[in-house]
């Protein structure tokens, strides 16, 4: 007689299993993807299946209802206290009758997929640098005697295969009562680097630890710090939270901090106080809206510009002022937390920097590529992550290229008269009637257009305040649309455009878009200098573009990815209408949302990710714009709008 045949599914993986295997030990020896924390005690519930019964024709083969064996104690004692859903079976107790098959639900597979975000098909596969382990220990004995550590490290080896383990004095401070009080059965929490090395003990709780590990995949930004709580069992994010980055009390833009670090003895130590500060404030409080001890927070992640980078780590940047802009590293760090002063979460977390592309473009940039995966594209794409410092990528399967270009603040809404943060009574969106060369808009905090009944009641308790980053793109090109500007973004007169809404102002001409003085508001208009600071951002943008397309010898791309909050913001059609991005057929304009949070997602769930990045990083050709010279000449030729020698067909059709 032949041995029963164990078909697993979705893997479609089987064997030939002798009676009374356990499941779990089939799908191991197959390989199948199935969890267990507890190692087969019948405590964790991670190794859940679901039989199935019937024909299978496909495997030739026919499930009796008895093809497991029936519940015993041990499972009997798990449903009794804590319910199995109906059909589920612990796989480390139920053992193999009769041919069967056997379904592994995404929930007990180790290896689980997590959706990215709802926009796109791809998803993350868990595969975390920190795993819960159960272990029984043995107990100490006089007649062969071994410390309490050397004892747990036996047992990992034999129950788990781990081979070597480290623990940091802390850890080990609290060893011998944890093992006591767990009656020798404990468990840890393994943080493996994915350089190798001894595996780390970061946790020990006593008996089995229920109450999951956390993740914090952290965004660092100039303005905004933005964290995703991560359970690292499961890869679901439980809680987001952001807040305001504190360094902007000492400069608003990068480089006005970087000059604050150069004028000012010991400012960079003060910004870096201050972030880390914020950093402890948001652990805390996502924590705490998560409703999770901090100290189950045993990983941070964090993805942030040069400067950033810098002041986080507590370096000087002002290196990063100046040319040659060298980075004091741009390898990515594998570091104790406590090290960056993080004391809200565990106290032997440990943190994750991606690494630097160059000494303008960042460990964020990085994320971008670990997200959108350009060097895995079969068409040419071009990723534009909008900021202060726009940073770009260009290639496909052959190469990526990578550079920054100086935009300045002006797509944030800063240095534009009326220009604002993206916030509640902001202007987001303008058309202008090319026929009556009236505008119409919306602000941030309703869904009216102004023209529409009821706007004034909608906004009312904001007013509309100013513009902020879309809408002075889009205001520019509309203005160009409807012929309020020439190309090289001059402002006609009344006279000129035919409409009183053109007017001098200086030796120049402004246009109103909405005058709300009356009521004690402000009145919003777009200046001359408004258009040449959108001039000066998009040229930089745009001759950014062009040198790597210089670079990559091509004078087209196949697409283009706006990533960042600013790039789901924009409307495609308008950037092109100004000539931020290069032409591309406009379907083929997307926005990416925030792909560097979800590259830091990716590092934190998965540590095949971290050795990717760092290797798709060192492959980047850097190609920097401050010292080609046809930058300048590509900065040129785009200040005409939308550019003054480069085709647009797309837009024509
Ligand atoms: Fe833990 Fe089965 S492996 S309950």
């Amino acid at each position: 007689t032949t041995d029963p045949l164990v078909v697993f599914t979705p893997s479609g993986k089987r064997g030939r299993f002798p009676v009374g295997t356990p499941v779990l030990t089939a799908a191991r020896q197959l390989g199948v993807d199935l969890d267990s924390v507890c190692g087969g005690r019948g405590i964790c519930s991670k190794c859940q299946i679901t039989p199935s019964h019937g024909e299978f024709p496909k495997h030739g083969i026919t499930v009796r209802e008895d093809a497991l064996s029936d519940w015993n104690a041990v499972e009997q004692r798990y449903d009794d206290k804590r319910g199995l859903k109906p059909g589920r079976r612990l796989g480390c107790q139920a053992t193999v009758q009769g041919d069967v098959v056997i379904d592994v639900p995404p929930e007990s597979q180790v290896h689980r997929q997590v959706v990215r975000k709802a926009a796109t098909a791809r998803a993350i596969t868990m595969d975390p640098a920190t795993r819960l382990y159960f272990v029984e220990v043995d107990e100490p004995d006089m007649h062969s005697p071994t410390g309490d550590l050397e004892r747990l490290a036996r047992a990992l080896k034999d129950q788990w295969d781990i081979d070597a383990v480290t623990a940091d004095l802390s850890l080990l401070a609290k060893l011998q009562p944890v093992l006591r009080k767990g009656k020798w059965q404990v468990t840890v929490a393994l943080y493996r680097d994915h350089h190798g090395g001894a595996a780390r003990i970061v946790e020990i709780w006593p008996g089995l630890h229920e109450s999951g590990l956390f993740g914090l995949a952290i965004d660092l930004g100039s303005t905004t710090i933005a964290g995703h709580l991560t359970d690292l069992d499961t890869g679901v994010v439980v809680a987001s939270s952001g807040l305001m980055n504190p360094q902007i009390r000492f400069g608003e833009d990068l480089m006005s901090r970087v000059s604050y670090s150069m004028m000012n003895p010991g400012g960079d130590a003060e910004m870096t106080a201050a972030v880390r500060g914020a950093l402890n404030d948001l652990a805390a409080s996502i924590a705490a809206e998560a409703d999770i001890d901090p100290a189950l927070i045993v990983e941070t992640v964090f993805v942030c510009n040069p400067v950033m980078h810098h002041l986080l780590l507590g370096f000087d940047p002002v290196e990063l002022g100046q040319a040659p802009f060298a980075l004091a590293t741009s390898e990515s760090l594998s570091l104790p937390a406590r090290d960056l002063g993080l004391d809200a979460i565990n106290p032997r977390a440990r943190t994750y920097i991606l690494p630097c592309i160059a000494g303008h473009v960042g460990a964020d940039c990085a994320a971008v590529a670990l997200s959108e995966e350009p060097g895995k594209s079969d068409d040419l794409v071009l990723i534009v992550d909008v900021g202060t410092n726009a940073e770009l990528l260009l290639g496909d399967k052959s190469r990526v290229l990578a550079c920054s270009s100086p935009t300045g603040p002006a797509f944030e809404g800063a240095q534009i008269s009326s220009g604002q943060r993206a916030a509640p009574g902001a202007i987001e969106r303008i058309e202008i009637d090319p026929a009556t060369r009236t505008p119409r808009f919306r602000v941030i905090g309703s869904e009216l257009w102004s023209d529409e009944p009821g706007f004034d009641d909608a906004i009312a308790t904001t007013g509309v305040t100013g513009i902020c980053g879309s809408g002075i793109i889009e205001a520019v090109a509309e203005m160009r649309m409807a012929g309020l500007l020439d190309e090289s973004g001059l402002i006609g007169s009344a006279e000129q455009t035919g409409t009183w809404r053109c007017r001098p102002e200086g030796r120049t001409h402004a246009y109103l878009i909405h005058d709300a003085t009356e009521t004690g508001g402000p009145r919003i208009t777009v200046t001359q200098g408004d258009i040449r600071a959108i001039q000066l951002a998009k040229s930089a943008l745009y001759a950014g573009a062009r040198l790597l397309m210089d670079n990559m010898n091509v004078d087209r791309v196949d697409r283009v990815v706006l990533a960042g909050a600013f790039g789901a913001h924009i409307s495609t059609r308008h950037a092109m209408v100004l000539g931020m991005i290069p032409d591309a057929p406009l379907d083929k304009v997307t926005s990416a949302g925030n792909a560097a949070g979800t590259g830091a997602r990716i590092a934190l769930c998965n540590i095949g990710a971290r050795a990717e990045i760092e290797r798709v990083v060192r492959d980047i050709t850097k190609v920097e714009t401050a010292i080609e010279p046809k930058f300048q000449d590509h900065f040129v030729a785009a200040n005409a709008i939308p550019h003054k020698t480069d085709p647009f067909p797309e837009l024509a059709k």
